[in-house]
């Protein structure tokens, strides 16, 4: 069976196609393209939603014309049409939404919308070292910070969340207040590097208690504060200060995730979203999880970040696991909030 799937849901255009057999064998997949609109909304330090939505329908038709080049399977050969429901900019989803259903209307073949984080969250399905059910996930994106429980697909009850700013928001807004690029938190991870990572003492919100909950917003306080202090010595002050307030936003998210392991009782960490790609996150939850003798999975590091992938083997997953009946009457809508958990499985 042949799945494309279309992403959307932000400021990345991401289109790609799933091959998937009978039988117990993983999805696999053929082709992708992507089109990163950062440079475009880096001028104004943050994904303007309207211009999103204006650049996703110039890219969309070209990357899908892309990827069946790729893949050399003709448009009717398709089976499937899958694209990302939600959550995310409404205008912005409903670019896919709308190019999918047509897609799928012209050649008379089923729709399914797919939940984004779900996307994010069955991603390392996809990597050369697979995870297997049950899991805890660790979604840490731009807009989420989420742990949950995983027992299959289409099984997701939250552990806990941030009550405030996510924690791909923690790194954006300090970056942004350093007078670093967009998005912040590469350019920070960078910086990072040169830096020493106990130069300033950072709060940890939430650390010590004993839900899975998560704070940053206090954070980017503290480094407001700090930002402005900075004295002569700028450049190295600010590698300092870039390391300190990634340590904090790691140190958090580890030990929130070890207590997640801890509590559930599972052996099996998987690390899905934008933030997964930091180095300092993976090789701490790598040292930690080797501890407790729990095995971590990521995504291939180009698959961390939104993409159509993530989404063509979401489908892809809910049909084998039969969780998923594609519609065929191509009225479609999008969910701009829309809480994973609800997820019909
Ligand atoms: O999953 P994603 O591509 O988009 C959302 O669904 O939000 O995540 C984007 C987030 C941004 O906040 C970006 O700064 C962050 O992931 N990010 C990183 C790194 N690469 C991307 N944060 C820290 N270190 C990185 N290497
Ligand atoms: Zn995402």
């Amino acid at each position: 069976m042949w799945i494309l799937g279309i992403e959307s849901s932000c400021d990345e255009t991401g289109v790609a196609l799933v091959r998937a057999d009978r039988g117990s064998a993983l999805p696999v997949l053929v082709a992708q393209a992507l089109h990163t609109q950062a440079a475009m909304h880096e001028a104004y330090g943050g994904v303007v939603p309207e211009l999103a939505s204006r650049d996703h329908i110039r890219r969309v038709l070209p990357l899908i014309q892309q990827v069946m080049a790729q893949s050399s399977l003709s448009l009717s050969q398709l089976d499937v049409i899958a694209y990302t429901r939600g959550p995310g900019l409404a205008g912005a989803l409903l670019v896919g939404a709308g190019t999918a259903c047509a897609l799928a209307a012209s050649l008379g073949k089923p729709l399914i919308g797919i939940h984004h984080l779900e996307g994010h969250l069955l991603s390392p399905f996809l990597s050369a070292d697979p995870p297997s059910f049950p899991f805890v996930a660790l979604l840490v994106s731009g807009g989420h910070t989420q742990l949950m429980q995983v027992d299959a697909v289409g099984s997701y009850v939250l552990l806990g969340e941030t009550i405030d700013d996510a924690a791909g928001e923690a790194f954006d807004k300090s970056a942004k207040l350093m007078g670093l690029g967009y998005p912040g938190g590469p350019a920070l991870s960078a910086l990072a590097a040169q830096g020493n990572p106990l130069a300033f003492a950072l709060p940890r919100p939430l650390l010590n208690q004993p839900n899975l909950d998560f704070s940053f917003a206090g954070l980017k306080t503290a480094v407001l504060t700090q930002t402005l202090k900075l004295g002569a010595d700028l450049e190295q002050r600010k590698a300092d200060l870039a390391a300190s307030t990634q340590a904090a936003i790691v140190d958090v998210l580890v030990k929130k995730s070890v207590k997640a392991l801890k509590q559930t009782g599972l052996k099996t960490l998987v690390v899905a979203g934008g933030v997964g790609a930091n180095r300092a996150l993976r090789e701490q939850l790598q040292a930690h999880c080797r501890k407790l003798g729990a095995r971590v999975h990521y995504p291939e590091p180009e698959l961390c970040t939104d993409n159509g992938a993530m989404i063509a083997m979401a489908a892809a997953m809910r049909l084998s696991a039969g969780v998923e009946t594609p519609q065929a009457d191509y009225a479609f809508d999008v969910l701009p909030r829309w809480p994973l958990a609800q997820t019909p499985a």
